[in-house]
């Protein structure tokens, strides 16, 4: 089946096929929000997704996160002032959707593919869900939007379609090989030479650190344009230079066979977050959501970079860092949150792991310190 058809059938709602959860996530802004509106947003999320909001021509307004899971902490936003919401549910914990009720929510559920909230899906509480094919499902790329009525999924289709660029099947079959090849590499312990490779054909960006450069000067002139996305899209091809170009029946086919598979794994993911929530540097938001196949498993943990390299050696990759915040990376292109504390100390500590490479990983992360405590006030606030 087509990624789009499972996943109308897992949401009950209607579905856009898209080469990427990040041009979704751009169509679903500039189809319920107009330029120049107050988007909050978590401060922690991928380099992209800022990028693709600067491109709506909208205001990313920095939102307070909570300790306990990295996402937004909506007792602390200053909701008075903001037109929209875009949720992150980072690594597949859940944002406070319910907390959200009456505003205009627009969910990134990438990492959430598999997550639900008092058990609906993730991707059904908002005006629309987005979700990533190269995330759970490990497809290398694609995305789905789901959306309510079949007027605006027609719209979107219209608004997707004036923005695709041209495919080849050649890169179809060239995506299709080096996501086959990635994950068999990752079962086969060569985690080292895959990541090598990634890095040698462009797969992966170059990183300062773990964000790309923002390169400011030219970011501002490229932002003068908004809304657009052409004028952005240096900044928001991030490791997906394609991530706006038509992908073919051989794509298609691919991504919906992964999709399908996710459900064979379900018991396995689930038992890998289940030993790695016994950790004691675990995130605590994490003990709330035991029951749920998550993307990721956050620990937090006192000496990350260390952790990071026994990992790698022990053929377990470490990605979806989003350090330094965006208010610290970007400062003059968004409206900084009011308490950045929180997310210096997310973004610091934060060590994600794959529940699929619990065993792996254990002998590593077993031994790791958790981090300095983030201090009574944060705690506080996230009791
Ligand atoms: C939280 C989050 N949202 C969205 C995306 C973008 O997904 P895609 O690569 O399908 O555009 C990513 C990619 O890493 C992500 O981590």
């Amino acid at each position: 089946m087509s990624p789009e058809k499972l996943l109308a059938a897992r949401t009950g709602r209607e579905s856009v096929y898209l080469p990427s959860n990040r041009l979704g996530l751009y169509l679903a802004l500039r189809h319920w929000c107009t330029p120049g509106q107050r988007l909050l947003m978590s401060p922690i999320s991928a380099d992209e997704i800022l990028f693709l909001v600067l491109a709506a021509g909208l205001i990313p307004v920095i939102a307070p996160i909570s300790v306990l899971d990295g996402n937004i902490e909506m007792a602390r936003a200053l909701l008075g002032t903001i037109d929209a919401v875009l949720t992150t549910n980072l690594y597949g914990l859940p944002d406070d959707v319910l907390g959200m009720a009456g505003l205009v929510v627009i969910e990134d559920a990438a990492h959430a593919a598999e997550t639900s909230v008092d058990g609906r899906p993730v991707g059904t509480f908002g005006v629309a869900g987005v979700f990533s094919l190269s995330k759970h499902a490990g497809a290398g790329s694609g995305g789905v939007l789901v959306v309510d009525g079949a007027a605006d999924r027609r719209a979107l289709e219209r608004e997707r379609d004036l923005l695709l660029q041209p495919g080849a099947l050649r890169k179809d079959l060239f995506g299709v090989a080096t996501s086959v090849g990635r994950r068999l590499a990752l079962k086969l312990d060569m985690a080292r030479p895959a990541m090598r490779v990634a890095q040698i054909m462009g797969l992966q960006e170059p990183r300062d650190g773990y964000r790309i450069a923002l390169r400011p000067d030219e970011l501002r002139a490229a932002v003068a344009q908004a809304p657009g996305l052409p004028a952005l899209d240096a900044w928001v091809q991030a490791d997906l230079h394609d991530y706006r170009s038509s992908r073919g029946a051989v794509a298609r086919w691919y991504q919906g066979r992964r999709l399908a598979r996710l459900q064979g794994e379900r018991a396995r993911r689930l038992a890998g977050v289940a030993r790695l929530a016994e950790l004691p540097t675990v995130a605590r938001g994490v003990l709330d959501h035991v029951d749920q196949p998550l993307f990721r498993v956050p620990l937090l943990v006192s000496d990350r970079d260390v952790a990071i390299a026994a990992l790698e050696r022990r053929g377990v990759p470490t990605g979806y860092l989003y350090d330094p915040p965006y208010d610290d990376y970007a400062e003059p292109f968004v409206e900084p949150s009011p308490d950045r504390e929180a997310a210096r100390w997310w973004a610091r500590h934060v060590l994600p792991v794959d529940p699929l490479y619990a065993e792996r990983a254990l002998p590593v992360v077993e031994s790791l310190r958790p981090a300095p405590p983030p201090g009574d006030r944060l705690l506080d606030h996230a009791a």
